[in-house]
């Protein structure tokens, strides 16, 4: 699958913009602040519902402006698919396919993307979060029904989180025992469906990882990657970095019936400590995947440039997937400032690896960055204008 044409209207810095992109790679080039990340943003926006560096819709919208467009049209193996989405400053935003009304979630469905961008580096040094929603964003994008359990777990969670704010401090009556066990079971089967499923992605995506880290850092180095269970007893958001690797927390592959019944008895393990706390300890919510590199924790160890190179394999690691998986064929992939931080052997690698896909995306601010076999269809951005595209 291909982005064949983009329009944007009131996007960020674009008042209105139309480009023609190519399948291989398309590289947007200009000075710094000029519009080439906005660019590229509004791709993946219809790929994943969100902005890579803004967590509300907000500021993607023109400043002084109500409403936003993005309008893509896709080229599929066979057939094409007209894309758009309004994000509205007040009201929900409201979307479009092949000029039919449907609701923004079904987006997705259409186009997948995945984006590295220097944000990116957050995955690696970051907190855990950030890695749970990189998970997250990867399932949904690969099983979109999931988005429905994701969305269910975080209302139950919300509710069972204000039962127990409630009960916390006073004596907890007998009523709200009852009722927090009707949560705790609803809590269970969501998340247990949700730790199944990430564990189940953790275990494809592994040897992708692996590959993709050693075809940038070389042989001889390992990337390696599990998700860390709270039900099993990590606790990796009340600490700042990571110990070290206990086996007895990690998941690799998917734990299958168990999960649910480890997962209530650990509910009633931190029974106590959830009344007196006023929160749900354990949990999806609470768990982490756990990035290693040569045997030690990345988050703590790794160099600059290996966290770097990391985050950039979790990516690459996520396109090969989608495209080993996906019905839609090959990610669009997106390379957001990514050559300049590389030197000339990373760089060369670097574009052998996503040498192949069906489109590519590239931002630079310096030409002579990008690798001259990418470079064939450059688009020059100055001040959100497209002034000159180059076949
Ligand atoms: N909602 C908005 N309304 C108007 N302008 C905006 C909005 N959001 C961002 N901008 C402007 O867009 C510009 C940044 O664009 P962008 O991030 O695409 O730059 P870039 O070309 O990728 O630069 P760099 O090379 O530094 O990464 C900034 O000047 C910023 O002020
Ligand atoms: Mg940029």
């Amino acid at each position: 699958m291909i982005v064949a044409h983009l329009s944007l209207i009131d996007f960020r810095n674009y008042e209105t913009a139309e480009v023609d992109l190519v399948a291989g790679p398309n590289v947007f080039v200009g000075s710094n602040g000029q519009g080439k990340t906005n660019l590229v943003e509004a791709i993946g926006y219809l790929g994943t519902l969100g902005s890579h560096r803004v967590s509300t819709d907000q500021a993607l919208i023109r400043s002084g402006q109500d409403a936003a467009i993005v309008r893509a049209r896709l080229e599929h193996a066979e057939r094409d698919v007209l894309l758009e989405v309004q994000l509205n400053r007040t009201g929900a935003n409201r979307a479009q396919v092949n000029r039919v009304p449907v609701k923004p979630r079904e987006l997705p469905r259409h186009i997948a993307t995945v984006l590295f961008a220097p944000e990116d580096l957050a995955l690696v040094r970051g907190e855990p979060s950030g890695r749970r929603r990189f998970l997250d964003q990867l399932l949904v994008q690969l099983t979109p029904r999931l988005a429905g359990v994701l969305a269910d777990y975080d209302r139950v969670l919300r509710q069972r989180n204000s039962l127990l704010k409630s009960a916390r401090g006073a004596r907890v009556a007998q009523s709200q025992l009852s009722t927090l066990g009707l949560w705790d079971e609803r809590l269970v089967e969501l998340g247990s469906q949700i730790i199944d499923a990430r564990a189940d992605l953790a275990s494809r995506l592994r040897p992708h990882v692996t590959a993709a880290y050693e075809g940038i850092a070389g042989a001889g180095h390992v990337a390696d990657l599990a998700v860390e269970l709270s039900i099993l007893g990590a606790q990796p958001d009340d600490e700042g970095v990571p110990t070290a690797l206990d086996p007895e927390n990690l998941s690799t592959g998917s734990a299958g019936s168990r999960t649910a019944d480890d997962f209530r008895d650990a509910v009633a393990r931190v029974r106590r400590s959830e009344l007196d706390r006023g929160i749900t300890l354990v949990g999806p919510h609470r768990d982490d995947l756990m990035l290693v590199l040569n045997g030690l924790p990345a988050r703590g160890y790794a160099s600059h440039g290996e966290s770097w190179s990391f985050a950039l394999s979790l990516k690459l690691a996520s396109a090969a997937l989608l495209r080993a998986e996906s019905p839609i064929g090959d990610p669009v992939v997106v390379l957001d400032d990514v050559f300049a931080e590389l030197d000339e052997s990373r760089r060369a690698q670097l574009a052998t690896a996503i040498g192949d896909y069906e489109q590519v995306l590239i931002t630079a601010a310096v030409l002579d960055d990008v690798p001259a076999e990418l470079a064939g269809h450059t688009i020059r951005i100055s001040a959100g204008r497209v002034v000159e595209a180059a076949p």
